[in-house]
Protein backbone atom coordinates (compact mmCIF):
# COMPACT_ATOMS: atom_id res chain seq x y z
CA UNK A 1 0.00 0.00 0.00
CA UNK A 2 1.63 3.38 0.73
CA UNK A 3 4.52 2.37 -0.89
CA UNK A 4 5.29 5.95 -2.80
CA UNK A 5 5.91 7.64 0.25
CA UNK A 6 8.62 7.34 2.59
CA UNK A 7 8.04 4.85 5.92
CA UNK A 8 9.51 7.33 8.52
CA UNK A 9 7.45 10.19 7.41
CA UNK A 10 4.54 7.59 7.57
CA UNK A 11 5.02 5.89 10.67
CA UNK A 12 3.83 8.14 13.47
CA UNK A 13 0.89 9.88 11.62
CA UNK A 14 -0.42 6.25 10.99
CA UNK A 15 -0.30 5.11 14.70
CA UNK A 16 -2.18 7.92 15.48
CA UNK A 17 -4.50 6.96 12.63
CA UNK A 18 -4.68 3.82 13.92
CA UNK A 19 -5.70 4.59 17.78
CA UNK A 20 -8.53 6.79 16.35
CA UNK A 21 -9.52 4.96 14.05
CA UNK A 22 -8.98 1.46 14.60
CA UNK A 23 -12.89 0.37 15.17
CA UNK A 24 -13.08 2.13 11.23
CA UNK A 25 -10.33 -0.60 10.15
CA UNK A 26 -11.95 -3.43 11.87
CA UNK A 27 -15.22 -2.26 10.31
CA UNK A 28 -13.63 -2.12 7.04
CA UNK A 29 -12.27 -5.96 7.60
CA UNK A 30 -15.18 -7.38 8.99
CA UNK A 31 -16.92 -6.54 6.24
CA UNK A 32 -14.61 -7.89 3.44
CA UNK A 33 -14.33 -10.86 5.73
CA UNK A 34 -17.79 -11.53 5.45
CA UNK A 35 -18.46 -11.11 1.82
CA UNK A 36 -15.17 -13.89 1.45
CA UNK A 37 -16.95 -16.60 3.81
CA UNK A 38 -19.66 -17.21 0.37
CA UNK A 39 -22.51 -18.11 3.22
CA UNK A 40 -24.77 -15.28 2.05
CA UNK A 41 -25.39 -16.53 -1.63
CA UNK A 42 -26.36 -12.81 -3.34
CA UNK A 43 -28.02 -14.98 -6.25
CA UNK A 44 -30.34 -17.16 -4.27
CA UNK A 45 -30.61 -15.52 -1.04
CA UNK A 46 -33.09 -17.57 0.38
CA UNK A 47 -32.39 -20.99 -1.52
CA UNK A 48 -32.78 -23.87 0.98
CA UNK A 49 -33.88 -27.10 1.07
CA UNK A 50 -37.43 -27.78 2.96
CA UNK A 51 -38.15 -31.36 4.61
CA UNK A 52 -41.89 -31.82 4.74
CA UNK A 53 -43.48 -34.84 7.06
CA UNK A 54 -47.40 -34.40 6.29
CA UNK A 55 -48.98 -37.27 8.85
CA UNK A 56 -51.41 -38.87 6.57
CA UNK A 57 -53.13 -41.61 9.23
CA UNK A 58 -53.39 -43.10 12.33
CA UNK A 59 -52.31 -46.37 13.22
CA UNK A 60 -52.83 -49.00 16.49
CA UNK A 61 -49.28 -47.95 17.37
CA UNK A 62 -47.93 -45.11 15.68
CA UNK A 63 -48.52 -43.42 12.65
CA UNK A 64 -47.79 -43.19 8.60
CA UNK A 65 -46.50 -40.13 7.21
CA UNK A 66 -45.12 -39.08 3.91
CA UNK A 67 -41.70 -37.23 4.08
CA UNK A 68 -41.04 -34.70 0.64
CA UNK A 69 -37.80 -33.08 0.32
CA UNK A 70 -38.37 -29.61 -1.60
CA UNK A 71 -35.51 -28.37 -3.17
CA UNK A 72 -35.83 -24.79 -3.33
CA UNK A 73 -32.50 -23.91 -4.35
CA UNK A 74 -32.78 -21.79 -7.76
CA UNK A 75 -29.54 -23.44 -9.35
CA UNK A 76 -27.69 -26.01 -7.19
CA UNK A 77 -29.53 -29.15 -7.43
CA UNK A 78 -28.84 -32.99 -6.42
CA UNK A 79 -26.87 -35.17 -8.57
CA UNK A 80 -25.88 -39.00 -8.16
CA UNK A 81 -25.75 -40.89 -6.38
CA UNK A 82 -28.65 -38.61 -4.54
CA UNK A 83 -29.70 -37.49 -1.41
CA UNK A 84 -29.33 -39.18 2.24
CA UNK A 85 -31.38 -38.06 4.53
CA UNK A 86 -30.37 -38.64 8.75
CA UNK A 87 -32.19 -38.40 11.91
CA UNK A 88 -32.62 -39.23 15.87
CA UNK A 89 -36.26 -40.73 16.68
CA UNK A 90 -37.15 -38.88 19.94
CA UNK A 91 -38.59 -42.30 21.47
CA UNK A 92 -38.60 -45.45 20.83
CA UNK A 93 -39.76 -45.37 17.69
CA UNK A 94 -39.24 -48.15 14.89
CA UNK A 95 -39.88 -47.67 10.73
CA UNK A 96 -42.59 -51.05 9.96
CA UNK A 97 -42.27 -50.30 6.82
CA UNK A 98 -41.66 -47.74 3.75
CA UNK A 99 -42.67 -47.12 -0.24
CA UNK A 100 -40.55 -45.08 -2.20
CA UNK A 101 -37.22 -45.08 -0.03
CA UNK A 102 -36.06 -47.24 2.24
CA UNK A 103 -33.41 -47.40 5.55
CA UNK A 104 -29.71 -47.89 4.56
CA UNK A 105 -29.23 -49.96 7.47
CA UNK A 106 -31.86 -52.37 9.35
CA UNK A 107 -30.20 -52.27 13.46
CA UNK A 108 -31.00 -54.46 16.00
CA UNK A 109 -34.49 -55.60 15.94
CA UNK A 110 -33.93 -58.74 18.30
CA UNK A 111 -36.63 -57.62 20.42
CA UNK A 112 -39.18 -58.40 17.82
CA UNK A 113 -40.72 -61.24 17.46
CA UNK A 114 -43.94 -62.31 15.11
CA UNK A 115 -43.37 -58.90 12.48
CA UNK A 116 -39.58 -57.74 11.69
CA UNK A 117 -39.56 -54.16 11.05
CA UNK A 118 -37.85 -52.26 8.59
CA UNK A 119 -35.73 -50.40 10.64
CA UNK A 120 -34.78 -50.63 14.43
CA UNK A 121 -32.04 -47.73 14.12
CA UNK A 122 -32.43 -44.65 16.53
CA UNK A 123 -31.30 -42.73 13.86
CA UNK A 124 -32.17 -44.24 10.36
CA UNK A 125 -30.80 -42.82 7.11
CA UNK A 126 -32.87 -43.05 4.04
CA UNK A 127 -32.29 -42.81 0.61
CA UNK A 128 -34.49 -43.08 -2.26
CA UNK A 129 -35.50 -46.19 -4.44
CA UNK A 130 -33.89 -46.17 -8.05
CA UNK A 131 -35.62 -46.04 -11.46
CA UNK A 132 -37.39 -49.24 -12.10
CA UNK A 133 -38.71 -49.92 -8.54
CA UNK A 134 -41.85 -52.46 -8.92
CA UNK A 135 -44.81 -50.24 -9.07
CA UNK A 136 -45.95 -51.48 -5.84
CA UNK A 137 -43.03 -50.37 -4.10
CA UNK A 138 -43.15 -46.80 -5.41
CA UNK A 139 -45.43 -43.42 -4.62
CA UNK A 140 -45.54 -40.06 -6.80
CA UNK A 141 -42.54 -38.28 -6.36
CA UNK A 142 -40.21 -41.04 -5.58
CA UNK A 143 -37.76 -43.64 -7.52
CA UNK A 144 -35.15 -41.51 -9.21
CA UNK A 145 -32.18 -42.59 -7.49
CA UNK A 146 -32.08 -39.27 -5.07
CA UNK A 147 -31.07 -37.16 -7.92
CA UNK A 148 -33.34 -33.44 -7.77
CA UNK A 149 -34.01 -30.93 -10.28
CA UNK A 150 -33.14 -27.14 -9.19
CA UNK A 151 -36.15 -24.98 -8.41
CA UNK A 152 -35.85 -23.26 -12.00
CA UNK A 153 -34.77 -26.14 -13.91
CA UNK A 154 -37.17 -28.34 -13.63
CA UNK A 155 -39.84 -27.33 -11.08
CA UNK A 156 -41.78 -30.54 -11.43
CA UNK A 157 -38.94 -32.25 -10.61
CA UNK A 158 -37.68 -30.33 -7.71
CA UNK A 159 -39.10 -32.86 -4.91
CA UNK A 160 -38.99 -36.46 -3.87
CA UNK A 161 -40.83 -38.38 -1.12
CA UNK A 162 -41.33 -41.52 0.53
CA UNK A 163 -43.52 -42.79 2.93
CA UNK A 164 -42.90 -44.72 6.36
CA UNK A 165 -45.00 -46.06 8.44
CA UNK A 166 -43.71 -45.26 12.09
CA UNK A 167 -44.41 -47.89 15.30
CA UNK A 168 -44.20 -47.43 18.83
CA UNK A 169 -44.69 -44.09 18.62
CA UNK A 170 -47.49 -41.44 20.03
CA UNK A 171 -50.58 -41.40 18.08
CA UNK A 172 -52.44 -38.37 18.31
CA UNK A 173 -50.96 -34.69 17.25
CA UNK A 174 -50.30 -34.18 21.08
CA UNK A 175 -48.43 -37.25 21.86
CA UNK A 176 -46.15 -37.52 18.69
CA UNK A 177 -42.48 -36.36 19.34
CA UNK A 178 -40.99 -34.70 16.39
CA UNK A 179 -37.70 -36.58 15.45
CA UNK A 180 -34.34 -34.31 16.20
CA UNK A 181 -30.86 -33.64 14.77
CA UNK A 182 -31.89 -34.02 10.80
CA UNK A 183 -28.79 -34.24 8.86
CA UNK A 184 -28.48 -33.87 4.81
CA UNK A 185 -26.29 -35.53 2.33
CA UNK A 186 -26.76 -33.82 -0.90
CA UNK A 187 -25.22 -35.98 -1.90
CA UNK A 188 -21.81 -34.98 0.20
CA UNK A 189 -21.67 -32.70 3.22
CA UNK A 190 -22.43 -28.76 3.06
CA UNK A 191 -26.17 -28.90 4.13
CA UNK A 192 -27.17 -27.46 8.02
CA UNK A 193 -30.55 -28.35 9.34
CA UNK A 194 -32.67 -26.68 11.64
CA UNK A 195 -35.07 -28.00 13.99
CA UNK A 196 -38.19 -29.26 12.84
CA UNK A 197 -41.49 -26.83 13.38
CA UNK A 198 -44.81 -28.14 13.60
CA UNK A 199 -46.61 -25.97 10.97
CA UNK A 200 -50.34 -25.94 9.49
CA UNK A 201 -51.09 -29.27 8.22
CA UNK A 202 -50.89 -29.48 4.48
CA UNK A 203 -54.07 -28.96 2.47
CA UNK A 204 -54.51 -31.56 -0.18
CA UNK A 205 -56.40 -30.43 -3.29
CA UNK A 206 -58.23 -32.69 -5.15
CA UNK A 207 -57.18 -33.56 -8.82
CA UNK A 208 -60.78 -31.95 -9.92
CA UNK A 209 -59.91 -29.27 -7.77
CA UNK A 210 -63.83 -30.44 -6.11
CA UNK A 211 -62.39 -31.41 -2.62
CA UNK A 212 -59.67 -30.64 -0.18
CA UNK A 213 -58.27 -32.67 2.63
CA UNK A 214 -55.58 -31.75 5.18
CA UNK A 215 -52.49 -33.95 6.83
CA UNK A 216 -53.35 -34.58 10.23
CA UNK A 217 -50.29 -32.76 11.60
CA UNK A 218 -47.26 -31.49 9.68
CA UNK A 219 -43.87 -30.37 10.69
CA UNK A 220 -40.95 -28.68 8.02
CA UNK A 221 -37.30 -28.79 8.62
CA UNK A 222 -35.60 -26.42 6.43
CA UNK A 223 -31.90 -27.00 5.33
CA UNK A 224 -29.21 -24.34 4.20
CA UNK A 225 -26.13 -25.34 2.09
CA UNK A 226 -22.70 -23.69 2.55
CA UNK A 227 -19.91 -24.07 0.62
CA UNK A 228 -17.39 -23.15 3.48
CA UNK A 229 -19.15 -26.21 5.12
CA UNK A 230 -18.58 -28.88 2.20
CA UNK A 231 -15.15 -27.68 2.99
CA UNK A 232 -14.75 -28.68 -1.34
CA UNK A 233 -11.66 -27.35 -3.07
CA UNK A 234 -13.03 -25.69 -6.45
CA UNK A 235 -13.93 -27.91 -9.00
CA UNK A 236 -14.08 -25.43 -12.10
CA UNK A 237 -12.04 -22.92 -13.83
CA UNK A 238 -12.75 -20.25 -16.52
CA UNK A 239 -10.20 -20.04 -19.51
CA UNK A 240 -11.07 -16.81 -21.80
CA UNK A 241 -10.43 -15.68 -25.55
CA UNK A 242 -11.75 -13.03 -28.26
CA UNK A 243 -11.68 -12.36 -31.79
CA UNK A 244 -9.57 -9.45 -31.24
CA UNK A 245 -6.56 -11.22 -29.50
CA UNK A 246 -5.12 -14.03 -30.13
CA UNK A 247 -4.53 -14.56 -26.77
CA UNK A 248 -5.88 -17.63 -24.26
CA UNK A 249 -5.98 -16.96 -21.26
CA UNK A 250 -6.18 -20.25 -19.69
CA UNK A 251 -7.47 -21.28 -16.38
CA UNK A 252 -5.12 -20.80 -13.72
CA UNK A 253 -2.59 -23.00 -12.84
CA UNK A 254 -3.47 -25.10 -10.14
CA UNK A 255 -7.17 -23.64 -9.26
CA UNK A 256 -8.00 -27.04 -8.33
CA UNK A 257 -4.68 -28.79 -7.14
CA UNK A 258 -1.55 -29.03 -8.20
CA UNK A 259 -0.75 -32.08 -10.51
CA UNK A 260 1.06 -34.54 -8.10
CA UNK A 261 4.87 -35.35 -9.50
CA UNK A 262 4.75 -38.91 -8.54
CA UNK A 263 3.14 -40.19 -11.54
CA UNK A 264 2.56 -43.60 -9.59
CA UNK A 265 -0.32 -41.83 -6.97
CA UNK A 266 -2.84 -41.73 -9.44
CA UNK A 267 -3.82 -38.26 -9.12
CA UNK A 268 -4.80 -37.26 -12.30
CA UNK A 269 -4.30 -39.27 -16.04
CA UNK A 270 -2.04 -38.84 -18.59
CA UNK A 271 -4.61 -38.73 -21.98
CA UNK A 272 -1.88 -40.10 -23.95
CA UNK A 273 -1.35 -42.98 -21.51
CA UNK A 274 -1.25 -46.53 -23.04
CA UNK A 275 -3.83 -48.19 -21.02
CA UNK A 276 -5.83 -45.44 -20.62
CA UNK A 277 -9.09 -47.24 -21.21
CA UNK A 278 -8.41 -50.62 -18.86
CA UNK A 279 -7.02 -47.83 -16.23
CA UNK A 280 -10.26 -45.79 -16.67
CA UNK A 281 -12.87 -49.12 -16.67
CA UNK A 282 -11.85 -50.02 -13.65
CA UNK A 283 -13.01 -47.49 -11.77
CA UNK A 284 -16.21 -47.32 -9.96
CA UNK A 285 -18.68 -45.07 -12.11
CA UNK A 286 -20.01 -41.77 -11.12
CA UNK A 287 -17.84 -41.50 -7.60
CA UNK A 288 -17.93 -38.78 -6.27
CA UNK A 289 -13.92 -37.84 -6.34
CA UNK A 290 -13.36 -36.92 -9.56
CA UNK A 291 -10.26 -38.16 -11.55
CA UNK A 292 -9.09 -35.93 -13.74
CA UNK A 293 -6.77 -35.56 -16.98
CA UNK A 294 -3.61 -34.11 -16.07
CA UNK A 295 -3.76 -30.72 -16.92
CA UNK A 296 -2.18 -27.29 -15.51
CA UNK A 297 -5.21 -26.22 -13.86
CA UNK A 298 -6.50 -30.30 -12.37
CA UNK A 299 -10.10 -29.36 -12.63
CA UNK A 300 -12.56 -31.90 -13.51
CA UNK A 301 -14.84 -28.93 -15.57
CA UNK A 302 -13.20 -26.35 -17.59
CA UNK A 303 -15.81 -23.27 -18.95
CA UNK A 304 -14.39 -21.58 -21.88
CA UNK A 305 -15.70 -18.10 -22.81
CA UNK A 306 -15.29 -16.82 -26.24
CA UNK A 307 -16.02 -13.62 -27.57
CA UNK A 308 -16.46 -14.64 -30.90
CA UNK A 309 -18.55 -11.68 -33.35
CA UNK A 310 -18.96 -8.12 -33.13
CA UNK A 311 -21.83 -6.67 -35.35
CA UNK A 312 -22.92 -2.98 -35.74
CA UNK A 313 -25.89 -3.50 -33.14
CA UNK A 314 -24.97 -7.47 -31.49
CA UNK A 315 -22.25 -9.19 -30.02
CA UNK A 316 -21.59 -12.66 -30.16
CA UNK A 317 -20.13 -15.14 -27.07
CA UNK A 318 -19.56 -19.27 -27.96
CA UNK A 319 -19.38 -20.82 -24.74
CA UNK A 320 -17.46 -24.77 -24.18
CA UNK A 321 -18.61 -26.80 -21.14
CA UNK A 322 -15.21 -29.74 -21.06
CA UNK A 323 -15.30 -32.41 -18.61
CA UNK A 324 -12.28 -33.49 -17.81
CA UNK A 325 -13.39 -35.98 -15.04
CA UNK A 326 -13.16 -39.72 -16.35
CA UNK A 327 -15.41 -40.76 -13.27
CA UNK A 328 -18.18 -38.88 -14.04
CA UNK A 329 -20.94 -38.11 -16.55
CA UNK A 330 -22.82 -34.75 -14.67
CA UNK A 331 -26.55 -35.84 -15.77
CA UNK A 332 -28.83 -32.47 -15.42
CA UNK A 333 -25.71 -29.85 -15.53
CA UNK A 334 -26.10 -25.77 -14.82
CA UNK A 335 -24.28 -23.08 -15.32
CA UNK A 336 -25.16 -19.66 -13.64
CA UNK A 337 -23.18 -17.09 -15.78
CA UNK A 338 -23.35 -13.21 -14.44
CA UNK A 339 -22.45 -10.52 -16.99
CA UNK A 340 -24.41 -7.14 -17.05
CA UNK A 341 -25.54 -7.61 -20.99
CA UNK A 342 -27.45 -10.63 -19.95
CA UNK A 343 -30.69 -8.10 -19.69
CA UNK A 344 -30.33 -7.80 -23.39
CA UNK A 345 -29.73 -11.49 -24.43
CA UNK A 346 -31.10 -12.23 -28.06
CA UNK A 347 -30.70 -15.49 -28.64
CA UNK A 348 -29.34 -18.97 -27.03
CA UNK A 349 -28.67 -21.89 -29.51
CA UNK A 350 -28.88 -25.52 -27.70
CA UNK A 351 -29.04 -24.20 -24.09
CA UNK A 352 -31.62 -23.58 -22.24
CA UNK A 353 -31.94 -20.12 -19.87
CA UNK A 354 -33.96 -18.57 -17.46
CA UNK A 355 -32.55 -15.11 -15.68
CA UNK A 356 -31.86 -16.24 -12.09
CA UNK A 357 -32.94 -12.53 -11.09
CA UNK A 358 -36.00 -11.73 -13.19
CA UNK A 359 -37.65 -9.33 -10.58
CA UNK A 360 -34.41 -7.67 -9.10
CA UNK A 361 -33.17 -4.36 -10.17
CA UNK A 362 -30.33 -5.76 -11.59
CA UNK A 363 -31.13 -8.66 -14.32
CA UNK A 364 -27.31 -9.62 -15.20
CA UNK A 365 -27.46 -13.61 -14.04
CA UNK A 366 -28.51 -16.12 -16.19
CA UNK A 367 -29.51 -19.78 -15.44
CA UNK A 368 -27.65 -22.17 -18.13
CA UNK A 369 -28.15 -25.81 -18.64
CA UNK A 370 -28.78 -28.61 -21.25
CA UNK A 371 -31.59 -29.54 -23.52
CA UNK A 372 -33.19 -33.19 -22.53
CA UNK A 373 -31.98 -36.21 -24.31
CA UNK A 374 -29.37 -33.83 -26.83
CA UNK A 375 -26.86 -32.16 -24.14
CA UNK A 376 -28.74 -32.29 -20.75
CA UNK A 377 -25.44 -35.02 -19.98
CA UNK A 378 -22.31 -33.87 -19.68
CA UNK A 379 -20.12 -36.62 -20.28
CA UNK A 380 -17.25 -38.39 -18.96
CA UNK A 381 -13.77 -36.63 -19.88
CA UNK A 382 -12.77 -38.18 -23.40
CA UNK A 383 -13.75 -36.93 -26.97
CA UNK A 384 -17.47 -36.39 -26.59
CA UNK A 385 -16.66 -34.63 -22.97
CA UNK A 386 -18.07 -30.86 -24.59
CA UNK A 387 -21.40 -29.16 -24.44
CA UNK A 388 -21.64 -25.39 -26.14
CA UNK A 389 -23.68 -22.99 -26.70
CA UNK A 390 -23.66 -19.66 -28.19
CA UNK A 391 -25.72 -16.34 -27.06
CA UNK A 392 -26.29 -13.64 -29.23
CA UNK A 393 -26.76 -9.53 -27.16
CA UNK A 394 -27.66 -6.70 -28.16
CA UNK A 395 -25.53 -4.21 -27.55
CA UNK A 396 -26.48 -0.74 -25.63
CA UNK A 397 -24.13 1.53 -26.95
CA UNK A 398 -23.82 3.35 -23.66
CA UNK A 399 -22.69 0.36 -21.54
CA UNK A 400 -20.63 -1.65 -24.65
CA UNK A 401 -17.19 -2.43 -24.97
CA UNK A 402 -14.49 -4.60 -25.29
CA UNK A 403 -12.26 -2.59 -23.00
CA UNK A 404 -11.21 -3.73 -19.79
CA UNK A 405 -12.57 -7.00 -19.89
CA UNK A 406 -16.04 -5.93 -20.08
CA UNK A 407 -17.24 -8.62 -22.20
CA UNK A 408 -16.20 -10.88 -19.85
CA UNK A 409 -18.20 -12.84 -17.68
CA UNK A 410 -18.21 -11.80 -13.70
CA UNK A 411 -18.92 -15.05 -11.57
CA UNK A 412 -19.38 -18.81 -13.18
CA UNK A 413 -20.65 -21.39 -11.19
CA UNK A 414 -20.75 -24.83 -13.04
CA UNK A 415 -23.31 -27.46 -10.95
CA UNK A 416 -23.45 -24.26 -7.83
CA UNK A 417 -19.78 -24.19 -7.63
CA UNK A 418 -18.10 -21.61 -8.14
CA UNK A 419 -15.61 -21.63 -10.74
CA UNK A 420 -11.71 -19.79 -10.72
CA UNK A 421 -11.58 -16.93 -12.78
CA UNK A 422 -8.65 -15.85 -14.22
CA UNK A 423 -6.98 -12.62 -12.57
CA UNK A 424 -8.83 -9.38 -14.08
CA UNK A 425 -5.01 -8.08 -15.46
CA UNK A 426 -4.83 -11.48 -17.43
CA UNK A 427 -7.76 -11.24 -19.67
CA UNK A 428 -6.90 -10.33 -23.47
CA UNK A 429 -5.99 -6.57 -24.32
CA UNK A 430 -7.90 -5.00 -26.73
CA UNK A 431 -4.97 -4.04 -29.29
CA UNK A 432 -3.74 -0.43 -28.79
CA UNK A 433 -5.95 -0.08 -25.85
CA UNK A 434 -3.24 1.82 -24.34
CA UNK A 435 -2.72 2.04 -20.71
CA UNK A 436 -5.20 -0.01 -18.85
CA UNK A 437 -5.73 1.05 -15.05
CA UNK A 438 -7.51 -1.86 -13.15
CA UNK A 439 -8.22 -0.46 -9.74
CA UNK A 440 -9.05 -3.18 -6.93
CA UNK A 441 -11.41 -1.90 -4.47
CA UNK A 442 -9.07 -3.07 -1.76
CA UNK A 443 -6.21 -0.91 -3.29
CA UNK A 444 -8.60 1.58 -3.60
CA UNK A 445 -9.81 1.37 0.29
CA UNK A 446 -6.49 1.10 1.85
CA UNK A 447 -5.30 4.77 -0.78
CA UNK A 448 -8.06 6.26 0.65
CA UNK A 449 -6.80 4.79 4.19
CA UNK A 450 -3.48 6.37 3.25
CA UNK A 451 -4.58 9.78 1.96
CA UNK A 452 -6.35 10.20 5.06
CA UNK A 453 -3.90 9.35 7.60
CA UNK A 454 -1.67 11.82 6.19
CA UNK A 455 -4.30 14.38 5.98
CA UNK A 456 -5.17 13.86 9.61
CA UNK A 457 -1.29 14.10 10.66
CA UNK A 458 -0.53 16.97 9.21
CA UNK A 459 -3.80 19.24 9.57
C1 LIG B 1 -36.95 -21.66 1.84
O1 LIG B 1 -37.30 -21.42 0.48
C2 LIG B 1 -38.66 -21.05 0.30
C3 LIG B 1 -38.91 -20.93 -1.18
O2 LIG B 1 -38.02 -20.04 -1.78
C4 LIG B 1 -38.93 -19.74 1.03
O3 LIG B 1 -40.29 -19.40 0.90
C5 LIG B 1 -38.59 -19.92 2.50
O4 LIG B 1 -38.73 -18.68 3.15
C6 LIG B 1 -37.16 -20.40 2.64
N1 LIG B 1 -36.88 -20.66 4.04
C7 LIG B 1 -35.85 -20.11 4.67
C8 LIG B 1 -35.70 -20.45 6.11
O5 LIG B 1 -35.07 -19.33 4.10
C1 LIG C 1 -54.23 -31.20 17.47
O1 LIG C 1 -55.59 -31.44 17.14
C2 LIG C 1 -56.49 -30.55 17.74
C3 LIG C 1 -57.89 -30.95 17.33
O2 LIG C 1 -57.96 -32.31 17.08
C4 LIG C 1 -56.20 -29.13 17.28
O3 LIG C 1 -57.07 -28.24 17.93
C5 LIG C 1 -54.77 -28.79 17.62
O4 LIG C 1 -54.47 -27.51 17.09
C6 LIG C 1 -53.85 -29.81 17.02
N1 LIG C 1 -52.48 -29.51 17.44
C7 LIG C 1 -51.47 -29.51 16.61
C8 LIG C 1 -50.12 -29.23 17.20
O5 LIG C 1 -51.60 -29.74 15.42
C1 LIG D 1 -28.46 -33.48 18.67
O1 LIG D 1 -27.31 -32.71 18.33
C2 LIG D 1 -26.84 -31.93 19.42
C3 LIG D 1 -25.72 -31.07 18.92
O2 LIG D 1 -25.02 -31.68 17.89
C4 LIG D 1 -26.40 -32.84 20.55
O3 LIG D 1 -25.97 -32.06 21.64
C5 LIG D 1 -27.59 -33.69 20.98
O4 LIG D 1 -27.18 -34.61 21.94
C6 LIG D 1 -28.15 -34.45 19.79
N1 LIG D 1 -29.37 -35.13 20.21
C7 LIG D 1 -29.60 -36.39 19.97
C8 LIG D 1 -30.90 -36.93 20.49
O5 LIG D 1 -28.79 -37.08 19.35
C1 LIG E 1 -43.46 -25.98 5.16
O1 LIG E 1 -43.03 -26.52 3.91
C2 LIG E 1 -43.99 -26.42 2.87
C3 LIG E 1 -43.41 -27.11 1.67
O2 LIG E 1 -42.12 -26.79 1.50
C4 LIG E 1 -44.30 -24.98 2.58
O3 LIG E 1 -45.29 -24.88 1.57
C5 LIG E 1 -44.79 -24.32 3.85
O4 LIG E 1 -44.99 -22.95 3.61
C6 LIG E 1 -43.78 -24.50 4.97
N1 LIG E 1 -44.32 -23.94 6.18
C7 LIG E 1 -43.63 -23.06 6.90
C8 LIG E 1 -44.33 -22.50 8.09
O5 LIG E 1 -42.49 -22.73 6.61
C1 LIG F 1 7.96 -31.76 -10.12
O1 LIG F 1 7.95 -30.67 -9.18
C2 LIG F 1 9.05 -29.77 -9.36
C3 LIG F 1 8.99 -28.73 -8.26
O2 LIG F 1 7.76 -28.74 -7.61
C4 LIG F 1 8.99 -29.15 -10.74
O3 LIG F 1 10.10 -28.29 -10.93
C5 LIG F 1 9.00 -30.26 -11.80
O4 LIG F 1 8.85 -29.68 -13.08
C6 LIG F 1 7.86 -31.23 -11.55
N1 LIG F 1 7.91 -32.33 -12.51
C7 LIG F 1 6.85 -32.72 -13.21
C8 LIG F 1 7.06 -33.87 -14.12
O5 LIG F 1 5.76 -32.18 -13.09
C1 LIG G 1 -21.12 -42.42 -19.00
O1 LIG G 1 -22.13 -42.78 -19.91
C2 LIG G 1 -21.70 -43.68 -20.94
C3 LIG G 1 -22.85 -43.89 -21.90
O2 LIG G 1 -24.06 -44.03 -21.21
C4 LIG G 1 -21.23 -44.98 -20.28
O3 LIG G 1 -20.73 -45.84 -21.29
C5 LIG G 1 -20.10 -44.66 -19.30
O4 LIG G 1 -19.71 -45.84 -18.62
C6 LIG G 1 -20.56 -43.63 -18.28
N1 LIG G 1 -19.44 -43.27 -17.48
C7 LIG G 1 -19.51 -43.13 -16.16
C8 LIG G 1 -18.27 -42.71 -15.47
O5 LIG G 1 -20.55 -43.32 -15.54
C1 LIG H 1 -34.77 -10.06 -17.16
O1 LIG H 1 -34.55 -10.84 -18.32
C2 LIG H 1 -35.62 -11.71 -18.66
C3 LIG H 1 -35.21 -12.51 -19.84
O2 LIG H 1 -34.56 -11.75 -20.80
C4 LIG H 1 -36.86 -10.89 -18.94
O3 LIG H 1 -37.92 -11.76 -19.22
C5 LIG H 1 -37.17 -10.04 -17.73
O4 LIG H 1 -38.27 -9.22 -18.01
C6 LIG H 1 -35.99 -9.18 -17.37
N1 LIG H 1 -36.26 -8.43 -16.15
C7 LIG H 1 -35.90 -7.18 -15.99
C8 LIG H 1 -36.22 -6.58 -14.66
O5 LIG H 1 -35.34 -6.55 -16.86
C1 LIG I 1 -30.87 -3.25 -23.39
O1 LIG I 1 -31.50 -2.80 -24.58
C2 LIG I 1 -32.36 -1.68 -24.40
C3 LIG I 1 -32.91 -1.28 -25.75
O2 LIG I 1 -33.09 -2.40 -26.55
C4 LIG I 1 -31.59 -0.52 -23.79
O3 LIG I 1 -32.49 0.54 -23.50
C5 LIG I 1 -30.89 -0.97 -22.52
O4 LIG I 1 -30.11 0.08 -21.99
C6 LIG I 1 -30.02 -2.14 -22.82
N1 LIG I 1 -29.32 -2.54 -21.60
C7 LIG I 1 -28.03 -2.92 -21.57
C8 LIG I 1 -27.43 -3.17 -20.24
O5 LIG I 1 -27.36 -3.04 -22.58
C1 LIG J 1 -3.54 -9.55 -25.94
O1 LIG J 1 -3.77 -9.60 -24.53
C2 LIG J 1 -2.61 -9.86 -23.78
C3 LIG J 1 -3.02 -9.94 -22.32
O2 LIG J 1 -3.77 -11.09 -22.09
C4 LIG J 1 -1.58 -8.78 -24.01
O3 LIG J 1 -0.41 -9.11 -23.29
C5 LIG J 1 -1.28 -8.66 -25.49
O4 LIG J 1 -0.44 -7.55 -25.71
C6 LIG J 1 -2.56 -8.45 -26.27
N1 LIG J 1 -2.27 -8.47 -27.71
C7 LIG J 1 -2.48 -7.41 -28.49
C8 LIG J 1 -2.18 -7.59 -29.94
O5 LIG J 1 -2.92 -6.38 -28.03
Amino acid sequence: MCQHQETGFLISPIMGFLSKFGFLILFVLSCTSFTSTEAYDPVDPTGNITIKWDIMSWTPDGYVAVVTVFNFQKYRHIQAPGWQLGWTWAKKEVIWSMLGGQATEQGDCSKFKATIPHCCNKKPTIVDLLPGTPYNQQIANCCKGGVVSSWLQDPANAASSFQLSVGQAGTTNKTVRVPKNFTLKAPGPGYTCGPAKIVKPTKFISADKRRVTQALMTWNVTCMYSQFLAQKTPTCCVSLSSFYNSTIVPCPTCSCGCQNNNTKSGHCIDPDAPHLASVVSNLATNNLTPLVQCTRHMCPIRVHWHVKLNYKEYWRVKVTITNFNYNMNYSQWNLVAQHPNFDNLTQIFSFNYKSLTPYGDINDTALLWGVKFYNDLLMEAGPSGNVQSELLFQKDAETFTFEKGWAFPRRIYFNGDNCVMPPPDAYPWLPNSGLRQLISPLKLIMTGLCAFAFLYGYA
